[in-house]
């Protein structure tokens, strides 16, 4: 049921109409009635409502609430990113949609949150931060997730952190390096919990790869490849009404890199996450094989990165045929260690003179990492996969929330956070500008 609320801050033409679906209400109602104590003269007015914590029975974990999510974009039928989002928050029964602002049209914002039974449904995200701040904690969205075309991540990113709101963000984070920087200087400022959606470092066996990299089995890290084609841009599907092209191929919608920025930096991201390094300085050939694209759809780069090594990343959208294929190797002065989505439940360790040694995925065995258990769900040889992943970066953000409020959570493992997206964007700029200067070495900026 669709009802005003009120405003404040003088922002009442932006004012969210929200809504309560009626059996939210008449299950409270239920509740403490059911519980009422009968007789000896009490009103209803003095009876105590029943809280969760009163039906708990001593089991602790009751004691604890869902985290209330916010969905920013995600909306309508032809979107693509919110749905695997929506699965991902509700795979584990901790959280719920409480409140969205999904679409950039009010009406059909609004509309789009009660079709897909949001909690509360806002005409637009400025109402929905506004309104939701107003809110006592444990009753507000605890964090936002962003799930826009680019341009419009930095808006409700910056307004949520001032708010007190936690962020899972999408990458690219930004349009731009300043405006990643400005965002970076907020976040840290306001300690909000944050995460970048870099979706494939979450898969837990390219954790496992940070972490055997990191405690240095393969010695120290050469050289990585990171890689990730696909083919769907191969043609011009901007021109057929596809949405998810329309707005990747528009520079004032996706920013200065279109294959780049769209997946360019998650296969950066694998460098960064896994070796713990970053590019200092790129050679870049950014191109746009399909005609009358203002923005590239292939893009190659050739990075130095800190402590002597390097690094190639290839990114692609007119490789015909390679699906969503991204993977990274990583060689170091003792062996290498080798990744792919194409068989995302393994990853290869290679030494010389030795059989491949494969390790898979499953939190019975021995060798793999206590903080990476947590963020395995089914027994070995039960397939998890994208959506698992997905639900890992929600795992690391609510955990970090829960252990601020000193509930307890298991340990978050650190996936990308606004540095790492923040560096996405530098590394973006860098690779732009390369490209315009044939390929000329470009100093990454710093972060800071
Ligand atoms: N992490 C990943 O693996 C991954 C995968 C796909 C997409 N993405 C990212 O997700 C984001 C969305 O991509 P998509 O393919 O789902 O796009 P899409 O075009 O399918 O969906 C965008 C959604 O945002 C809504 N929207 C647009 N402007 C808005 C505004 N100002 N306020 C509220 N809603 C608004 C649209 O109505 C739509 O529902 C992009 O940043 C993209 O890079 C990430």
């Amino acid at each position: 049921m669709l009802g005003a609320v009120s405003c404040a801050g003088g922002g009442c033409e932006s004012t969210a109409a929200r809504y309560r679906p009626l059996a939210t209400a008449n299950v409270a109602d239920i509740v403490a009635r059911t519980h009422v104590r009968r007789g000896k003269g009490r009103s209803i007015a003095a009876r105590r409502p029943t809280t969760a914590t009163d039906l708990s029975n001593g089991f602790e974990g009751r004691a604890m609430s869902k985290m209330k999510v916010g969905m920013i974009g995600g909306g309508g039928p032809a979107n693509f990113f919110g749905a695997p989002h929506r699965r991902a928050i509700l795979m584990d029964n901790s959280a719920e949609l409480a409140a969205g602002a999904l679409r950039s049209n009010p009406d059909e914002a609004l509309a789009s949150a009660k079709e897909l039974y949001f909690t509360r449904g806002y005409r637009d995200w400025k109402s929905l931060v506004a309104d939701e701040s107003k809110l006592a904690v444990g009753e507000r969205v605890d964090y936002v997730t962003i799930v826009t075309p680019n341009d419009a991540h930095f808006g409700p990113a910056e307004a949520a952190a001032k708010a007190g709101i936690g962020v899972v963000c999408e990458k690219p984070l930004t349009m731009n390096l300043a405006e990643a920087k400005s965002l970076y200087q907020t976040v840290k400022q306001h300690k909000t919990p944050f995460v970048v959606a870099y979706t494939y470092t979450a898969f837990p066996m390219v954790m496992f790869a940070r972490r055997l990299v990191l405690d240095g089995a393969i010695g120290e890290v050469r050289k990585v490849e990171a890689w990730y084609p696909q083919g769907w841009l191969a043609s011009k599907l901007e021109t057929e009404g596809q949405k998810q092209a329309s707005w990747r191929v528009d520079p004032s919608k996706a920013g200065a890199s279109g294959c780049g920025g769209d997946i360019g930096t998650h296969a950066y991201e694998f460098i960064r996450f896994v070796t713990g390094k970053t590019a200092l300085r790129v050679q870049a050939r950014l191109k746009s094989f399909v005609k009358g694209r203002a923005l590239d759809d292939d893009f190659t780069v050739l990075a130095e990165l800190d402590g002597d090594a390097v690094a190639t990343i290839a990114a692609s959208q007119i490789t015909i045929g390679a699906q969503n294929d991204n993977g990274f190797r990583v060689s170091g002065t003792k062996g290498t260690i080798e990744w792919s989505i194409t068989e995302h439940n393994a990853l290869k360790h290679l030494e010389a003179g030795s059989p491949v040694k494969i390790y898979r995925l499953g939190a019975e065995y021995g060798y793999i990492p206590e903080s990476i258990k947590p963020y395995v769900r089914v027994p070995s040889g039960h397939p998890e996969g994208f959506h698992e992943a997905l639900a890992n970066l929600h795992r690391t953000i609510e955990w970090t929330i829960r252990a601020s409020r000193g509930e307890k959570a298991p340990k978050p493992f650190e996936l990308p956070g606004i540095a790492d997206g923040a560096a996405g964007m530098a590394f973006i700029e860098a690779a732009v500008a390369s490209s315009k200067q044939e390929g000329a070495w470009v100093p990454v900026a710093s972060i800071e």
